[in-house]
């Protein structure tokens, strides 16, 4: 088999060269990748790349991520999150591909407390989220055979990341203030690799398990609760930090450009049925992240 990875240097995308990896022969492409176009920018180039390949599966991991910047450029936003999906799912199908994409929270307008589920009314709040609902509906639209991830509070080992901002200012501070009225879950980057991985070779052997899914870890809290977890994961190994206090404020406490929605929690029931899987809970990425970040 021969699977086209896009966006191979992000944060899912990189755990993804590994698990994609034995599934077969894996061509693994970012923005500058000079044997092939992979620029999301010029989205239109992206189907002559996918036709060169011909692969049995393109899994989408480039994305415009960063929420707040993407107010001031929607077209660019737009460009990455829906018209080059949206390229990149027509190629598929013509190519006789599947599509794997990942697609986000953001969708919602994170009101009331219960989980969403896949088929709930979307309402994104930010031009990063109306512009991933673009995708994903460009994606399902133009390749029957996809399968659409949404996920949320997506962290890796590799680069910086909300923990390690934290270990930082809780050896700074004396205390910090981390907002406590968002709820979701912290998903791991290899839990959203392994779980592709596992989703893509059931897929293949029953195409009827094409669809949405929503995939994030187990449980659920706040970033006030992640910041206090990661603060005493820390200390328990000796870890010395100076900030002896989390408080809790309020989302109106940071005011970003982008709003964010208070309710992320997301149902993972569909997922969990369709492949018979088990989703651990998130303190389990996070303690395993954090005892390869302290050494
Ligand atoms: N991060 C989260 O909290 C989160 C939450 C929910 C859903 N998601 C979704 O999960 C997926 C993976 O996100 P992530 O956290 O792995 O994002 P990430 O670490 O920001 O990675 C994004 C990737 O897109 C690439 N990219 C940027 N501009 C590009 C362009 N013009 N052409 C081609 N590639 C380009 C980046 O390359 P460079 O690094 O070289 O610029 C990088 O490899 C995305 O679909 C995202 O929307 C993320």
């Amino acid at each position: 088999m021969k699977l086209l990875l896009l966006g191979k240097g992000g944060q899912v995308g990189w755990e993804l060269q590994r698990s994609l990896a034995p599934l077969g022969e894996l061509v693994a492409l970012d923005h500058d990748s000079t044997e092939k176009h992979a620029d999301f920018s010029t989205p239109e180039a992206l189907a002559e790349t996918v036709r060169e390949v011909r692969p049995q599966v393109i899994v989408n991991a480039a994305a415009h991520t960063a929420v707040d910047k993407a107010e001031s450029e929607p077209e660019l936003a737009r460009k990455l999150n829906a018209t080059a999906p949206g390229v990149l799912a027509a190629a598929a199908q013509e190519v006789g591909a599947w599509m794997v994409h990942f697609s986000t929270d953001y969708v919602f307008d994170g009101s009331g407390s219960m989980p969403w589920r896949e088929d709930d009314a979307t309402g994104p709040l930010s031009v990063y989220g109306q512009t991933k609902l673009e995708g994903e509906q460009l994606v399902a639209l133009h390749c029957e055979r996809h399968l659409i991830f949404r996920t949320s509070w997506v962290y890796a080992a590799r680069g910086g990341n909300f923990a390690k901002t934290m270990l930082r200012l809780a050896k700074e501070r004396n205390r910090l203030l981390v907002i406590d009225d968002q709820f979701g879950a912290p998903t791991g980057a290899e839990l959203l690799a392994d779980v592709t991985a596992h989703a893509i070779r059931e897929a293949l052997r029953d195409p009827a398990k094409a669809g949405m899914y929503h995939l994030a870890a187990a449980g659920e809290t706040t970033w006030n609760g992640y910041a206090r977890f990661v603060l005493a994961q820390a200390r328990a190994v000796g870890v010395e930090l100076k900030a002896t206090a989390v408080d809790a404020v309020p989302t109106s406490a940071f005011p970003t450009l982008a709003r964010r929605p208070h309710n992320s929690r997301l149902s993972t029931e569909k997922l969990r049925q369709t492949f018979g899987l088990t989703l651990p809970h998130w303190q389990t990425g996070v303690a395993r992240m954090l005892s390869e970040t302290l050494g």
